[in-house]
């Protein structure tokens, strides 16, 4: 029998082309949950990307973010000139599951089982939802783990040196924007003051910014006040002039309507998949607005757990590779303006170059 109309919804869902090398979907034996393994490539290496766990309204949800932000990887680990592939994990929460630390405990005994089953083809670490401590408890069931609590002998959380790299791409970008990698009394809107967002923060206050800042959680207000800084409400946030927007929430912010009221010269943050939809890379360049890509920008985090990670790793040569990703961002602006093309065809140009060499 032939299947004349295949269901196009798959499709839609994921809404990126599948060139996956291996997906598992697997429904925990302990917890009951849903949970994805992705493996996008392993041609520069074994894929590195980090475990989520997240609310989603179907488990189908979930496989469509594990497909996006396991391809998301390959092009941020390849463009982060790293010899690691993409892939990422994505365990289901159905809508309103609060989940008790024993269930949160099987989950993750769950998630190492299966990741042992590919024997090495992925290495997890943590994401949104989950942290160090858990990632101690992924390691009960698998060695193909890192970012362990610096306790049990790991690296420990990455946001610090996942701050460090967007600094880095917000400097190279005012340098871009005036010709001046001065910090100082330039106005910079920082959405989401979470583990990336609150240090990014700091720094920048330390160095003189002018800030606004907003979170959806008003019990940040105390800490943006501790730093002298301005909170609006989250609605309003993209509408402030300043010089650079700094997205640190979750994904999806720049839809069509946001690029079409941003207000300032340059978007550089921390948050994953900023873009709603790719052809926002267009809209802003034709706004005149300059984008750093975000898989360039925050980088830090994942170049931290790979190079800290290893045997006798040298941390101050690490922080350089993380600083380095400004250097990225600047030959990536380069080449977009040399080439006439957006900031993300440009990005992209380059993890393909870095993939295409590994053949
Ligand atoms: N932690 C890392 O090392 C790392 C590495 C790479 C990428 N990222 C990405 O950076 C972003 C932030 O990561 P994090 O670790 O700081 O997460 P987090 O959960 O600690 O912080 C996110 C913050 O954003 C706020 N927020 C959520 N939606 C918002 C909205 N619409 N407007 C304003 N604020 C909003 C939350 O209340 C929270 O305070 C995420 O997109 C994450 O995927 C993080």
């Amino acid at each position: 029998m032939t299947l004349t109309h295949p269901n196009p919804s798959l499709d839609a869902l994921i809404g990126i082309p599948f060139t996956h090398e291996r997906v598992l979907i697997t429904t925990g034996i302990r917890s009951g949950l849903v949970i994805t393994v992705a493996v996008h490539s392993t041609r520069l290496g074994q894929a590195l990307g980090g475990a989520r766990m997240w609310q989603y309204e179907n488990w189908t949800d979930a496989v469509a973010d594990a497909l996006r932000l396991s391809a998301a990887m390959t092009l941020k680990n390849a463009a982060a000139g790293l010899h690691l592939g993409g892939g990422k994990s994505v365990i289901h929460l159905p809508l309103d599951t609060e989940l008790t630390d024993a269930e949160r405990r099987d989950a993750m005994l769950d998630l190492g089982d299966a990741i042992e089953s590919l024997h090495g083809a992925y290495m997890t670490a943590e994401d949104v939802g989950t942290n160090a401590e858990l990632m101690a408890v992924v390691k009960e069931r698998t060695d193909h783990v890192c970012g362990l609590p610096v306790a049990s002998g790991g690296v420990g959380e990455p946001a610090e040196a996942t701050a460090a790299g967007v600094y880095a791409s917000i400097v190279a970008t005012l340098e871009a924007l005036f010709g001046s990698r001065e910090v100082a009394g330039r106005h910079l809107v920082i959405a989401g003051l979470g583990q990336v967002g609150g240090r990014l923060a700091t720094r920048l206050a330390a160095a003189g910014a002018r800030l606004t800042v907003s979170d959806v959680n008003l019990a940040r207000q105390d800490f943006a006040a501790e730093l002298g800084a301005t909170w609006v409400p989250v609605d309003g946030v993209h509408h402030v002039p300043a010089d650079l927007f700094v997205p640190c929430g979750l994904g999806g912010v720049l839809n069509a309507r946001v690029i079409g009221e941003l207000n300032v010269l340059g978007v550089v943050g921390a948050a994953n998949n900023q873009l709603a939809q790719p052809e926002g890379a267009a809209q802003l360049d034709a706004r005149g607005i300059l984008w750093a890509p975000d898989f360039v920008v925050n980088a830090g985090g994942v170049i931290y757990l790979a190079l800290a990670s290893e045997p006798n790793a040298d941390l101050d040569a690490v922080a350089a590779r993380v600083e380095a990703i400004g250097d990225v961002v600047t030959q990536i602006f380069t080449d977009a303006r040399g080439l006439g093309i957006t900031t993300l065809a440009a990005a992209e140009r380059l993890a393909a170059a870095r993939l295409d060499a590994a053949r």
